[in-house]
């Protein structure tokens, strides 16, 4: 079974998107896959600078986070809409993750082959939709395949009991379904 690595956009605390993540892991697991479920506050980074990168390298973090990247299989990302689009910390997870550290690494490889599931919540009637939008294009642009199939969560305060179990039947279901997708694919692949 593909190794998956379920990565949250958000590192605030009661946040409704590390609750999806939690979810995934969940029915991921349940589906026979060797999971891990990244949290973010593991993974404090400096925004990405070229001036850091070149006089330090890679922060230990984003060595840590790009060699699971590299391990996996599959990524699932669960990301937050900020003003329409992904959170910063997401961006700079991927761009921290998309460097390379010896000059014979090939561009993007902890990227290439890789497939993804893309996953997001929101208090907001779209779900985050229009940041899965743009992920879909960053990934896509950068040798990820990710599955059509996706999942916004809207008014997702409301959604999970206090265990942080997905109280909303269709909602699981369709989480359920980007899940099944990305391990189907991702065990094609391998
Ligand atoms: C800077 C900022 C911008 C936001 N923009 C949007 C937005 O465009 N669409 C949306 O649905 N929610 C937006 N929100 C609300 C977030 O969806 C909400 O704070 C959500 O709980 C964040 O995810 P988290 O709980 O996983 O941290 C925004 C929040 C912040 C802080």
């Amino acid at each position: 079974m593909p190794k998956l690595l379920i990565l949250p956009g958000s590192a605030r605390r009661g946040s409704v998107n590390c609750k999806l993540a939690a979810v995934a892991a969940q029915l991921a697991t349940e589906a026979g896959a060797e999971v891990e479920l990244i949290d973010s506050n593991d993974y404090e980074l400096p925004l990405f600078n070229q001036d850091l990168e070149d006089a330090e390298g890679l922060p230990p973090a984003a060595k840590e986070l790009k060699a699971k990247f590299t391990a996996a299989d599959a990524i699932v990302f669960v990301s937050p809409e900020y003003n329409s689009s992904i959170t910063p910390l997401m961006k700079n997870f991927i761009d921290w993750v998309s460097r390379t550290e010896t000059d014979d690494e090939p561009s993007l490889s902890a990227y290439r082959g890789k497939v993804a599931g893309l996953l997001s919540a929101s208090p907001g009637a779209l779900g985050g939709l229009r940041a899965l939008v743009h992920l879909r294009s960053i990934l896509g642009n950068i040798g990820v395949l990710v599955v059509p199939k996706q999942f916004a969560l809207s008014g997702a305060p409301d959604k999970f009991d206090e265990s942080g179990k997905l109280t909303d039947d269709s909602a699981l279901k369709s989480v359920r379904g980007v899940i099944r997708d990305v391990i189907s694919l991702a065990t094609k692949l391998a």
